[in-house]
């Protein structure tokens, strides 16, 4: 299995992996970035959430640097991740173990739609990578996420995922507690 990894870029967004359930694809999706207008995005609203993703996207790598992933198993997209400072993705505020750390980039999404692409060892290297270049950009000192205990079926997966990967619980919640990894 050849796995690469890749920054995403306004070119390669348009290759985020698309599956058949809400929300389609993260490239449609806008929960964290616009929480006000995210809605069940209709297929007809593709175009539009695509624009605004793209938008969002542009903005943020203009003013904070790369801030996203994909992962291709033999050329093929599987994976998608976002991360940024909280202040970018306003759809955190919802969250109880919040607000993340102004020290911190906050991973907000790392998916793999495919279950036959999952428990591979594709979102570690993922979490890796991300980690690798925050470290070397200097100006970050930690990276978090709300993870959800007890389900996978959250925008960046399970609270296991995380520890396993050497975050800890840094804010408390009963489902979705904050996690950190210091850099
Ligand atoms: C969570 C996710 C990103 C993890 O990526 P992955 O490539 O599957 O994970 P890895 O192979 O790197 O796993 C490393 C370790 O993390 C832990 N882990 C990973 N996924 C886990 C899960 N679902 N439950 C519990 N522990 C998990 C395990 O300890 C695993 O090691 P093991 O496979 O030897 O037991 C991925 O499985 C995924 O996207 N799942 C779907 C989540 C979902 O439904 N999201 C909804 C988004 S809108």
């Amino acid at each position: 299995m050849n796995i690469k990894i890749t920054n995403l870029t306004e070119d390669n967004l348009k290759d985020a992996p698309e599956w058949d359930s809400h929300p389609f694809s993260c490239k449609y999706c806008i929960y964290w970035e616009y929480p006000e207008e995210c809605t069940n995005p209709a297929t007809e609203q593709k175009e539009e959430m695509f624009a605004k993703k793209l938008g969002w996207l542009q903005r943020v790598t203009k003013e904070f640097g790369n801030c996203g992933k994909l992962a291709y198993v033999d050329r093929e997209s599987v994976s998608y991740a976002q991360y940024a400072p909280h202040h970018y993705l306003p759809g955190s505020a919802g969250y109880a173990a919040g607000p993340p750390s102004d020290d911190a980039v906050l991973i907000s999404c790392l998916f793999i739609p495919q279950a036959k692409f999952r428990r591979l060892g594709i979102g570690g290297r993922l979490l890796r990578s991300i980690s690798d270049e925050l470290k070397q950009r200097k100006k970050t000192k930690a990276i978090e996420t709300f993870a959800r205990r007890g389900s996978s079926d959250n925008p960046s997966g399970p609270v296991q995922f995380y520890l396993r990967n050497g975050f800890r619980i840094h804010g408390g919640d009963k489902e979705f507690p904050l996690m950190r990894l210091d850099l």
